[in-house]
């Protein structure tokens, strides 16, 4: 089998933070999320990985490279523009050939890897396999309609009026009828070519198309909410280790990570959390449910249920800092100059949100 990654898109949701990077390449518990899709699509047991790119190509194969250093290859596909899922299989037809695979959404983080599901469809006769899961709010998604005897009736994108709670993960597994599917449809009403709607067509010409229920957590992590979350799930699961320094007037939990050359002074760190590379604590508080990745400097601050991207800066800040995505090469600090005002440098659709004092 082989296993297709879609990392196109233009991630607006996540602005700012997508105007200079991938939204794949956020860190969740301090690993990118496209590294976190290519170890359960390797765990699985397939090693050749088409990851379809676009506007954002250039960072994200400098974050990946060949693969070699996940013990896979990985093969680029552009794509020229966001046209839909279904599109990205359709330009994916060269690489994938006849071969059974998986595609899996370059955003979504899942509980448990996707081993059994691999198994279960490489030893099925299935066409297709598509993983299902209960929401809150189906209407953001695609949703699926099953039948008594627990087959699919319909599939369809982001409806109005949910016909169940059922939604579709980003995760599918298709031989290669799907490619007649994805040539036979029409884009949808918001113009692109969906993916939802090629499954549709396998079911409506009786292709055996059969939906596995997920019971753990999963997370399209389209939105700041969506990323606060999957970290906090993904952290719960770290197996906590240091290998770094503590001083000894700092306070750290057993359920914390402390990756090499960070440096905790004088602080108190309450897990689940994880302080990356070369990260230095100074009379900070930090915790739980944070994220700091590397190369940032915390120092008589206090944050919790937040993430930090690499090489950002908090200091001297009198107010604790919380459920907060902050990217990368930020500095927060207290100015020290007159007048005593909020002094600002943000970029287009950031969000802060002040205290009324
Ligand atoms: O996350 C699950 C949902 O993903 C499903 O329930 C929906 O049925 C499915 O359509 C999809 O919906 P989204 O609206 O969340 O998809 P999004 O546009 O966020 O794209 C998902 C990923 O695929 C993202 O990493 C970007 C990438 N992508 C997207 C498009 C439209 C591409 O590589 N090429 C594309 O043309």
């Amino acid at each position: 089998m082989k296993g297709l990654i879609l990392s196109g898109g233009k991630g607006t949701r996540l602005y700012p933070l997508t105007y200079t990077s991938a939204k794949q390449l956020i860190p969740i518990a301090n690993k990118p999320v496209l590294v976190r899709v290519i170890e359960a699509i390797r765990d699985a047991g397939i090693t050749d990985i088409g990851i379809v790119v676009g506007d954002t190509a250039t960072d994200i194969e400098r974050a990946i490279g060949d693969g070699s250093k996940w013990d896979v290859q990985v093969t680029y596909i552009p794509q020229d523009a966001p046209l839909g899922l279904a599109h990205a299989v359709k330009i994916s037809q060269e690489f994938l050939g006849d071969d059974r695979f998986v595609m899996f959404l370059g955003d979504n983080v899942i509980q448990g890897g996707i081993s059994p599901l691999i198994a279960q469809f490489a030893d099925s006769d299935y066409n297709s396999q598509i993983v299902l899961t209960n929401v809150d709010q189906p209407e953001q998604y695609g949703v699926a309609q099953l039948g008594s005897d627990g087959r699919i009736v319909r599939l369809i994108e982001k409806p109005k009026d949910p016909p169940s709670n059922l939604a579709l993960v980003g995760i599918y597994m298709f031989d290669a009828n799907i490619f007649k599917a994805v040539h036979a449809i029409t884009p949808s009403w918001r113009g692109e070519l969906e993916i939802t709607d090629a499954i549709q067509w396998l079911v409506e010409h009786d292709y055996n198309v059969h939906p596995y229920i997920h019971q753990g957590w999963w997370i399209d992590t389209g939105r700041p909410g969506d990323m606060l979350e999957a970290n906090s799930l993904a952290l719960e699961e770290l197996t906590p280790k240091n290998d770094g320094y503590i001083d000894r007037d700092s306070e750290v939990d057993s359920r914390v990570t402390v990756e090499k050359g960070a440096e905790i002074i004088n602080s108190v760190v309450r897990g689940p959390a994880i302080i990356g590379r070369d990260t230095r604590l100074v009379n900070a508080y930090v915790g739980p449910f944070t994220s700091i990745y590397h190369h940032c400097l915390i120092e008589n601050a206090e944050i919790s249920r937040s993430i930090v991207l690499e090489n950002s800066q908090i200091r001297n800040v009198n107010r604790r800092i919380e459920d907060s995505l902050i990217g990368r090469h930020v500095v927060v600090h207290r100015s020290p100059i007159r007048p005593r005002a909020y002094k600002l440098t943000l970029g287009d659709n950031s969000r802060i949100g002040l205290l009324n004092e």
